[in-house]
């Protein structure tokens, strides 16, 4: 018998299988199609020659491990203890399911906000643990009514998802405040914060768990160096945790991978001591207004976007097919693939809406867009 029944192949590979089936462009998966900093590249074609090819230790490359904490203390300034409290993951995905694994216990409770990111329930399920899913508000906000409502002395983790994907929402003071409220309310909960798209924010800078001090002891922060240099094929990531917790953490980690792939942590060390993450931001600010200039020509309706490299934008205006048929449609008649929200409801809502990544070269975003003003 399935142990996860209800989990089939992910949108995103569906989407993307479907885009090179048609030849379409494909906005759908979120990555980058355009190249990696050449002081990456050339920190890494020189490596391929140095003793750089063993098992690191477990926990991750010791030197990529100060850079961490170095890297929190200036963006969040926040002083943690490279040996005990950072775990290098193989990508953020690996880093989420650890943890689950790691601290939830079987009936235990998990609250996942909807619309959300496709990888948190698989590892929820398999620890025999019950997913509680609480809709976020229309625009998108946390709806602290329902979410209170929704834990009991069983909910072990709450997760955010701040940037948010697929919605682009980023959280503000407010929130974090009524968070801590709720974990005041209920001493054993803890918080699972996936920020991969810490450095991804316009208007609004960040606001990561990080900077809350009443957070620290009961929360675990989730980073992707793949979000953050543009390259997620290197799945890479790291989390933050309190020792004791991530002591527990560690334990699923080193027989999921043991430790991760070498050459790519020593890389990132050295290309930390060079790279300015405080410029992504901008970087991708510039690339969301000129996609968003672009569709002004078209007749979908834009959402705000506050953060992460996706655009949701509703098509109410043009049909009222359903976002599974309306993106498929989109891929095989106008050539374009996206994603339907939907699928990031376990309730399947239907909001009429599908996510763009934006994550591309200007070329591709205006050939994308040529093809959206026929819609
Ligand atoms: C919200 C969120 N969390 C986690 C991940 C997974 O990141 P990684 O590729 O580092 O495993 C993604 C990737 O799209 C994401 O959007």
């Amino acid at each position: 018998m399935s142990k996860l029944p209800h989990i089939g192949t992910s949108i995103f590979t569906v989407m993307s299988q479907m885009a090179n089936e048609y030849n379409a462009i494909n906005l759908s998966q979120g990555f980058p199609n355009f190249p990696v900093d050449k002081r990456l590249t050339d920190i890494l074609s020189r490596l391929t020659t140095e003793n750089v090819h063993q098992y690191t230790p477990m926990s991750g490359y010791p030197p990529l491990l100060d850079k961490v904490a170095q890297l929190t203390q200036q963006s969040y300034q926040r002083t943690i203890n490279p040996k005990d409290e950072i775990l290098i993951t193989a990508g953020a995905t690996e880093g989420i399911f650890a943890t689950i694994q790691a601290l939830v216990n079987a009936n235990e409770e998990v609250i996942i906000l909807d619309p959300s990111y496709d990888c948190y329930e698989a590892p929820i399920l398999l620890s025999n643990a019950k997913p509680v899913r609480v809709p976020l508000n229309d625009d998108f906000t946390p709806n602290w009514d329902t979410i209170t409502a929704a834990a009991n002395e069983k909910t072990k983790l709450i997760i955010i998802n701040n940037p948010h994907n697929p919605t682009g929402k980023t959280w503000t003071d407010t929130d974090f405040i009524q968070l801590e409220k709720l974990l005041d309310s209920f001493p054993k909960l803890l918080v699972l914060s996936d920020e991969v798209y810490e450095y991804i924010t316009f208007e609004q800078a960040h606001i990561s768990v990080h900077h809350r001090p009443k957070l620290w002891n009961r929360s675990i922060s989730i980073s992707s160096f793949g979000k953050s240099f543009h390259i997620t094929g290197w799945k890479i990531g790291y989390v933050i945790a309190p020792e004791n917790l991530m002591r527990e953490i560690k334990k699923v980690h080193q027989f999921l991978v043991f430790s991760v792939n070498s050459i790519s942590q020593v890389a990132i060390s050295e290309y930390l001591d060079s790279v300015d993450v405080y410029s992504l931001g901008s970087f991708y600010e510039q690339k969301r207004d000129f996609f968003r200039d672009l569709l002004k020509e078209t007749k979908l309706q834009l959402l705000p976007c506050e953060g992460t490299y996706f655009q949701v934008a509703s098509y109410a205006n043009i049909s009222n097919e359903d976002d599974l048929a309306f993106t498929k449609r989109l891929v095989s008649e106008f050539g374009v693939a996206t994603i339907p929200i939907s699928t990031f409801y376990a309730n399947g809502k239907d909001t009429k809406c599908i996510r763009f990544c934006f994550a591309k070269d200007d070329d591709t975003l205006i050939q994308a867009a040529e093809r959206l003003i026929k819609l």
